[in-house]
């Protein structure tokens, strides 16, 4: 398998920095830019954190193109803050760039994903960690793409776990369900990594302590900004010694080494209102027809899963 060339389409968001180090730190992925959505909070304030993280990760070369404010059709709801912190960064105190160079590019997310996509064909992975509305942009731009892209990789959705922000729904899928509706239905080769393999894959307090001990500035900024996310897991879920959910660095995990994680293909739907807001329903026994089947990770090999992401960050 040749390496993966990717665009990381981002909120960050605490779990969003440990993917976005997880892909720089290994050789499997390279990655061609960054595009911001709202989501974790404001897309200026994400837009913000995507710029500082690759200073501080000294990797300013890689472009970053900011992208929706908003969902397609509903109006912006509430942003992430409560789980990351005031500056979805573990509140760390960032509330501008960490140096005046640092800049988005001129074009818009969704131009960026078409642009590039269409100049590589067969060579992209479109990465989402956040909401899904850039890729469905980038859908309306530029249809060609679900046909050029080299395969899409979501961490979003739900076969079975319940939903973190709604019985039933996960919060990237929730936050922009028109999106996740035409991303879902475009017919391109879409991984899902959902809630049923994020919420097993669960890391306690000794590994984060060790990734602050560690050599690694990218382990010891990691360290840094958890405990905004172990209180979050700490008071919303009961979760004990420091133990966080790894949503977004789980779908990076995947890219690297597919083996730690199995799926199935299945048709999906999303609903776009009501009660069933923003939940992903796999068609598990052939009763939809027409919509595409999307490959639903269901399990994973959390401990190596685990192993593997402490190891990269503490390289
Ligand atoms: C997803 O929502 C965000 O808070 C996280 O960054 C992750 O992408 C988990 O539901
Ligand atoms: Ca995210």
């Amino acid at each position: 398998m040749p390496p993966h060339t990717i665009i990381l389409d981002t909120d960050p968001g605490i779990d969003d920095a440990m993917a976005l180090f997880l892909a720089l730190r290994s050789p499997e992925i390279t990655i061609l830019g960054l595009t911001t959505v709202f989501g974790n909070s404001t897309v200026e304030a994400t837009t913000r954190n995507a710029l500082n993280l690759l200073h501080v990760a000294e990797r300013t070369d890689i472009p970053v193109a900011r992208g929706a404010a908003q969902p397609l059709v509903l109006p912006l709801g509430e942003t992430g803050e409560f789980v990351h912190g005031q500056d979805a960064m573990g509140d760390i105190g960032w509330t501008d760039v960490l140096a005046p160079y640092l800049k988005p590019v001129d074009q818009p997310a969704a131009q960026f994903i078409a642009e590039q996509v269409m100049a590589n064909p067969g060579q992209i992975t479109l990465v989402a960690i956040g909401p899904l509305t850039n890729l469905a942009l980038a859908l309306q731009l530029e249809p060609r793409i679900a046909q050029a892209v080299r395969s899409v990789v979501i961490m979003g959705g739900s076969v079975v776990a319940p939903g973190n922000v709604s019985p039933t729904a996960e919060a990237n899928i929730y936050n922009d369900p028109h999106a996740a509706e035409l991303v879902f239905g475009a017919g391109w080769a879409l991984t899902m990594v959902g809630l049923d393999v994020t919420t097993a894959v669960r890391m306690d307090e000794p590994r984060f302590a060790a990734l602050r001990a560690s050599a690694s500035p990218l382990g010891r900024f990691v360290g840094q900004i958890a405990p905004r996310y172990q209180q979050f897991h700490r008071e919303r879920y009961g979760y004990q010694n420091g133990t966080v959910d790894v949503h977004d660095p789980s779908a990076i995990a995947y890219l690297i080494d597919p083996s730690l994680f199995a799926g199935q293909a299945w048709r999906m739907v999303v609903p776009v209102d009501g009660p069933a807001r923003g939940t992903t329903i796999a068609d598990r026994h052939g009763h939809f027809l027409s919509t595409p089947k999307v490959n639903c990770l269901v399990e994973v090999d959390a401990p190596r899963v685990l192993d593997l992401i402490q190891a990269r960050l503490s390289a």
